[in-house]
């Protein structure tokens, strides 16, 4: 099994950005809390994050006949990105959406989910787990 976890923009200023909704940990931390949940239970994993839209539909395509599932937290793109559904549309790979603070809580333009369309689950509102429940979701399946 191996599973491809994306982040979107400015996830990679987690610990500084707002840490109020993100919290104090890093970005760095998130990739080894990914990597310690994935040994854990022998899941192969490839993570990657961009601050540009165009990156991230690149590895998704490039995710096709490699990975098994994908964990998006596409981030600011969500609200905005019909790239990003119709890349996960096209490489018909399940995916998850992740998002680490509850968006329902947040502003209208948070409420709108493009690439919801093509996921199987979303999971929102509970940090660095959201990225562990999404791979057991996809380990389930
Ligand atoms: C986020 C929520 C998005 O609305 C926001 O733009 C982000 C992070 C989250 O993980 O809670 O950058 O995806």
């Amino acid at each position: 099994m191996k599973l491809l976890f994306l982040n979107g923009p400015n996830l990679n200023m987690l610990g500084i950005r707002e840490p109020d909704i993100y919290g104090r940990r890093t970005y760095a931390d998130l990739e080894a809390y990914i990597r310690e949940f994935c040994a854990e239970k022998g899941v192969e994993c490839g993570i990657f994050q961009s601050n540009h839209e165009g990156a991230l539909v690149d590895a998704i395509q490039a995710a096709y006949g490699k990975f098994d599932g994908i964990v998006i937290n596409p981030a600011a793109y969500t609200h905005t990105s019909v790239a990003l559904l119709d890349a996960v549309k096209a490489v018909g790979i399940p995916t998850v959406e992740v998002h680490l603070s509850d968006v329902s809580k947040r502003e209208d333009f948070r409420q709108v989910s493009h690439i919801r369309l093509a996921c199987c689950k979303t999971i929102a509102g509970h940090g660095f787990e959201g990225y562990r429940m999404a791979a057991e979701h996809l380990l389930a399946l």
